[in-house]
């Protein structure tokens, strides 16, 4: 996951952050950097070519992002759902991108959509001993 350059500018890493903690998900994984046009490639890679890729190059790469790792049962569509649509005008009530977001093209967040993508950009954005491997002490009371 991801809070993107505006969520970090419009103040909300912590209201994001919070959102995933108060869920139950582990944080096992957690860094502010600024993102290279390099790493901006190869992280949306799959949009190379499309009309948008030249403006999401540039809004990823504008100002500092705050990349996590999260864990948990069902986690990425668990994220996934939270998150809300791509679109804000789309994303259902209550969800990050529909609280904070108005255009497709400032939408807050970033999350992974598979275990693919997500192995992918984790091993893109953190080096193997940047993850915590821990017991989550409240897991007990989030999971049966
Ligand atoms: P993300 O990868 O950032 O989590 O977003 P997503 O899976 O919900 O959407 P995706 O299709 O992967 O698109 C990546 C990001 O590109 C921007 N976008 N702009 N102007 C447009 O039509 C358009 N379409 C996509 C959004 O910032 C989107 O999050
Ligand atoms: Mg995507």
């Amino acid at each position: 996951m991801m809070v993107k350059p505006d969520g970090v500018q419009r103040g909300l890493i912590g209201e994001i952050i919070k959102r995933f903690e108060q869920k139950g998900l582990k944080i096992a994984g957690l860094k502010m950097l600024r993102i290279t046009p390099e790493l901006a490639s190869k992280h949306y890679g799959e949009h190379r070519g499309k009309p948008f890729f030249e403006g999401l190059v540039k809004y990823i790469t504008s100002s500092p992002v705050v990349a996590m790792v999260l864990e948990g049962e069902d986690c990425i569509s668990l994220v996934r759902g939270m998150m809300g649509a791509t679109d804000p005008k789309k994303a259902a009530p209550g969800t990050i991108r529909e609280t904070f977001g108005i255009d497709i093209g400032r939408n807050v967040i970033h999350g992974s959509d598979s275990p693919e993508s997500a192995a992918r950009e984790i091993s893109l954005f953190f080096d193997e001993e940047e993850l915590c491997n821990y017991e989550l002490s409240l897991a007990a009371w989030v999971y049966e």
